[in-house]
């Protein structure tokens, strides 16, 4: 291999990594906004907003046997529309407005990520 060779991948290699980065630092970044002060940063329910008279906590992500339950499409349906569209708490607000369908795939990616879960198909 020429010198110029192995520059260039080495260029295209390091390229290619920081765009995977971006991708899982931007759901996290979206988490830490959105997310977090309920949910908690580490995604255990335990954020900052929620007080004694929040009537149900909210989820903690970081359970996988309670996560695995919901498919990767229940967690995006419960994401765009909001708690009551699943029978859940209106304190879940629904995101479809503030957040595009991308951000919500990456969001559900990341969820997954807290759990080390698989959801159930469907
Ligand atoms: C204002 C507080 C609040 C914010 C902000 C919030 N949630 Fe929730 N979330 C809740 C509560 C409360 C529940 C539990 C609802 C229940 O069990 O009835 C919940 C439940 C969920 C569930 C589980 C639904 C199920 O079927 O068990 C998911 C997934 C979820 N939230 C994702 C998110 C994501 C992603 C964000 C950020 C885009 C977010 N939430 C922001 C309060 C919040």
């Amino acid at each position: 291999m020429s010198k110029a060779t192995i520059v260039t991948a080495t260029v295209l290699l390091t390229g290619f990594l920081s765009a995977v980065t971006v991708q899982a630092d931007e759901a996290e970044q979206l988490f830490n906004f959105y997310c977090a002060q309920c949910h908690g940063v580490g995604g255990k329910g335990d954020g900052p907003n929620v007080t004694a008279d929040f009537p149900v906590d909210p989820r903690n992500f970081t359970k996988a046997d309670e996560m695995e339950k919901l498919s990767d499409a229940d967690i995006k349906n419960v994401i765009l529309e909001g708690g009551p569209v699943v029978s859940k708490s209106p304190m879940m607000p629904p995101w479809g407005k503030t957040l595009s369908d991308e951000q919500v795939d990456a969001l559900v990616q990341y969820l997954r990520k807290l759990c080390n879960c698989v959801g159930k198909p469907g």
